[in-house]
């Protein structure tokens, strides 16, 4: 099993949209809204390098990211569906994408900001409550963003997003109050299934990104950064880009 991950800023996102595939533009066209046509450009924007990467295809073009009934993406080179899963997510001109081989995949970003108790109370399990009513004042936004942030992810997985109630996921986080950077782990338990997925968490300045995979093992490999460079073989880069790209990752 391989996670591999990747931030973006939207400083990255190049003007033209000939980097995108047919069925991509014509998703596209049918978007209405400058904010959601920024964040599913820059969706893709993230996701495709990964892509390309992974499958060896330079041409961006051959590679389309395309929201599936459920609206989970799923990525197609040539029409073809690519057998690795992939998630998105976008927050305040952040993307994040994984891309993983052996396990289905949610990703999510969210702020570390204020959010009330009645957020808290409404969306959140018992055992969840008590645990950031337990967390030291400096770290309490941390926690709920964490355990929101875990919560979508896990619903991710299970390609029904916020359709199903947020309390059917419970989640542990580890090392909250952690100073240093880099990935910790989290889990996230189902109900009433009773199947716990093993995840992980990580800050990038005031934003924290959680990715949840359906392994329940807690041996399950550590993500590993989705650049080119010591996981992934150097290639050729096509730039439709234009602009020069400006990810805001680090390698693990
Ligand atoms: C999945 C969901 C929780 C994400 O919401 P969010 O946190 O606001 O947004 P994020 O940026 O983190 O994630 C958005 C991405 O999640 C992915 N996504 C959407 N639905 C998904 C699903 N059912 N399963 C897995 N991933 C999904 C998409 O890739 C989407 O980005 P894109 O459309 O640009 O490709 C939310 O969209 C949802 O609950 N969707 C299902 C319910 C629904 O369709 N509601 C329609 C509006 S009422």
């Amino acid at each position: 099993m391989t996670i591999r991950w990747r931030l973006l800023s939207a400083s990255a996102l190049p003007e033209g949209d000939d980097w995108l595939g047919p069925d991509e533009q014509k998703v596209l066209a049918g978007l209405q809204f400058p904010k959601r046509r920024a964040e599913w450009r820059l969706g893709r924007f993230v996701a495709k390098p990964a892509v390309s990467w992974i499958a060896g295809i330079d041409d961006f073009n051959r590679i389309q990211i395309i929201g599936a009934e459920d609206g989970a993406p799923e990525a197609w080179i040539d029409g073809r569906r690519v057998s690795s899963e992939i998630s998105i997510s976008h927050r305040e001109g952040l993307a994040a994408c994984v891309i993983a081989q052996g396990t289905r995949v949610g990703c999510d970003l969210e702020a570390v900001e204020p959010r009330s108790s009645r957020f808290v109370k409404d969306f959140f399990t018992e055992q969840e409550r008590r645990a950031v009513d337990t967390t030291a004042g400096a770290h309490r936004d941390r926690h709920v963003a964490l355990t929101w942030s875990a919560k979508e992810s896990a619903l991710k997985v299970l390609r029904v997003g916020l359709r199903r109630d947020t309390r059917s996921v419970e989640v542990e986080i580890d090392d909250v109050e952690a100073v240093q950077t880099g990935w910790h782990t989290l889990r996230a338990t189902i109900s009433p299934e009773g199947q716990t997925f093993q995840g992980w968490w990580r800050q990038e300045g005031e934003t924290v990104l959680t990715i949840v995979g359906d392994q329940e093992t807690r041996s399950s490999p550590t993500p590993i950064s989705g650049e080119p460079g010591p996981s992934l073989p150097q290639r050729s880069w096509p730039t439709p880009l234009g602009t020069k790209s400006r990810e805001t990752c680090s390698p693990t």
